[in-house]
């Protein structure tokens, strides 16, 4: 398979590895929850590259449908390439094409630094995605041919689920020649035939609603009818046809009818065949409304289907009585309609480059149309992950009392909690003392790099140190953010005795010291991890 080569490429294949673990601090006075957690719905301010990792531990695998919109590199956004990566080659290309750490129109090598910006992140991505989850990424012509073959290096090119054209405007721009109407939406699958499985039909439109009619006061209810015929010829699907009226029909030239006589007596018998106002008209057979399952979905998105950007526009002014609020926002109904085929009622949706937080409203939108339980998971650097993504969120919640759609003005519903980004998780610290991570994040990280499985922060138990059990061990974590405590504790015979009843599996310890000997940590099933050097994954 071809691939794709760009400057810095060597040096971000495997960045995703080195990023450090960042705590994620719960930051209470701006969620919308009494019970801030990690398993509500998530608002987190932070770069995505950091904030990503530090997802894994409680999302790796877990994640259905991933919606992204990343800076589409136009040269006058202002996106900044400022990712820390340990190369002077690298650090010395940055320096020196890089204005501030702004990627601009000049630039020569702004299509390798956003590529160099988007390999990690969707390396960390995939990570998350459930088994048969699928990411959506909205881009534009600048980058769409680049980032198809990125993908289909980091998916595979056997997961490529569709390139779906997304009609952005109501009408051409007047300024530009042969301007752009639409956008593209690339769509790729964890594992394509599992995501198969569970892709869904599309809710039918008003308009798709209204065709539908009953002019014949059907039992069934309204229905609209179809073409009788089929192309080609098939013996026993030729045969004559009496209307009520007595006008006799036999198929068309090239043509049979789409059934045997048997099904078609069958079907006349429960009045599923219509043969005009009249009883003269060529058979049609009837389809009805409550017996349809939604439209099958393609890869031709109009504006009246999935919103405009005038659209999205609109949004913001209802919601925040500005437009100046967030420039670049899209429509509401794009990312519904994502969310309509490809998650199921109890899915986690994560948007890594959140802007003015769409996508939660999005999610609980859907969740109020259908009674799901939808989770949706936001990152967003700037400061106004508060003021404008989280605020959206609150109004949306509690009611825009200016809103057109009922649903929107009464409140969605819902909580989120907020989180930020903290200092990253590193031996030297651990060591110096210095910013030490609180027990529950460092029970969080070290669990999932040791087990390579997800924590789930309601087990922990800090009387007796358990933090949660995987396929292989019960874990355990001796900790305090104390270095003099650090310093003067260890694991002793009496806390071994006092450990909770062995369930079966061993006991992994995490803790700073041991005074027990290797002989008693065999007896009692331990395997002892002394913190902080032997942080590392047993994952057996
Ligand atoms: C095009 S906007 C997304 C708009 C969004 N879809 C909406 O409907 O409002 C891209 C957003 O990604 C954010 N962003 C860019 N790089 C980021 C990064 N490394 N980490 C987190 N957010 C980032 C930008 O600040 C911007 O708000």
């Amino acid at each position: 398979m071809p691939t794709l080569n760009f400057k810095g490429k060597t040096f971000v294949q495997n960045h995703h590895l080195a990023v450090k673990y960042h705590q994620l601090v719960p930051v209470k006075e701006l969620s919308l929850t009494d019970k801030v957690s990690l398993h509500d719905n998530l608002i987190i301010q932070g770069d995505n590259l950091k904030a990503l990792k530090a997802l894994l531990p409680t999302y790796a695998g877990k994640v259905k449908c991933i919606y992204i919109d990343p800076p589409y590199n136009t040269g006058n956004e202002g996106w900044a390439y400022n990712d820390n990566v340990n190369s002077p080659m690298m650090q010395e290309w940055l320096a020196a094409t890089l204005k501030g750490d702004k990627v601009d129109k000049e630039d020569l090598t702004r299509h390798d630094k956003w590529l160099c910006m988007m390999m990690p992140r969707l390396k960390l991505l995939h990570e998350l995605l459930s088994e048969d989850g699928a990411i959506f990424i909205s881009i534009d012509d600048i980058e769409q041919h680049y980032l198809r073959v990125l993908l289909d290096e980091i998916f595979g090119e056997g997961n490529f689920i569709a390139n779906i054209m997304w009609q952005k405007r109501t009408s051409p721009d007047s300024r530009v020649v042969l301007g752009a109407g639409h956008e593209f939406v690339i769509s790729y699958s964890k594992n394509y035939p599992l995501f198969y499985e569970t892709l869904k039909k599309l809710e039918l439109s008003e308009e798709q609603r209204e065709q539908f009619k009953n002019p014949d006061n059907d039992p069934l209810g309204p229905w609209v009818s179809s073409d009788f015929t089929a192309q080609g010829y098939r013996p026993n699907q030729m045969y004559e046809i009496n209307s009520p009226k007595g006008k006799k029909y036999f198929p068309p030239e090239g043509k049979c009818w789409k059934n045997v006589e048997s099904a078609y007596k069958k079907l006349v018998k429960e009045g599923r065949i219509w043969f005009g106002n009249d009883g003269m008209g060529m058979p049609r057979r009837k389809t009805y409304l409550n017996e349809r399952e939604g439209s099958v979905p393609w890869t031709w998105w109009t504006n009246k289907e999935a919103g405009h950007n005038q659209e999205a526009k609109k949004e913001i002014i209802e919601i925040f009585e500005s437009i100046t609020a967030f420039d670049t926002p899209k429509p509401t109904s794009l990312i519904k309609r994502i969310l309509q085929i490809a998650t199921e009622r109890d899915s986690v949706i994560l948007d890594s480059f959140a802007g003015s937080g769409t996508t939660a409203q999005a999610v609980l939108e859907l969740n109020k149309d259908d009674g799901g339980n939808r989770k949706f998971i936001l990152v967003e650097m700037e400061d106004y992950a508060n003021t404008i993504t989280a605020e959206r969120g609150r109004r949306v919640i509690k009611g825009v009392p200016g809103a057109k759609n009922e649903n929107l003005r009464e409140g969605l519903g819902g909580t989120f909690s907020y989180f930020k980004l903290g200092e990253a998780i590193e031996m030297e610290n651990l060591l110096r003392g210095e910013n030490l991570p609180t027990y529950d994040e460092f029970a969080r990280y070290l669990f999932y790099t040791a087990t390579g499985e997800e924590f789930n922060e309601n087990a922990i138990n800090q009387e007796t140190g358990f933090i949660g059990e995987s396929s292989n061990h019960e874990v355990y974590l001796f900790y305090k953010p104390d270095l003099e405590w650090l310093k003067q504790n260890a694991l002793t015979l009496n806390m071994v005795n006092e450990l909770p009843p062995l369930k079966g599996k061993r006991r992994l310890i995490f803790a700073p010291v041991k005074y027990v000997d290797d002989e008693t940590c065999r007896y009692f099933n331990i395997d002892f991890c002394q913190l902080p050097y032997e942080i590392y994954r047993i994952k057996q």
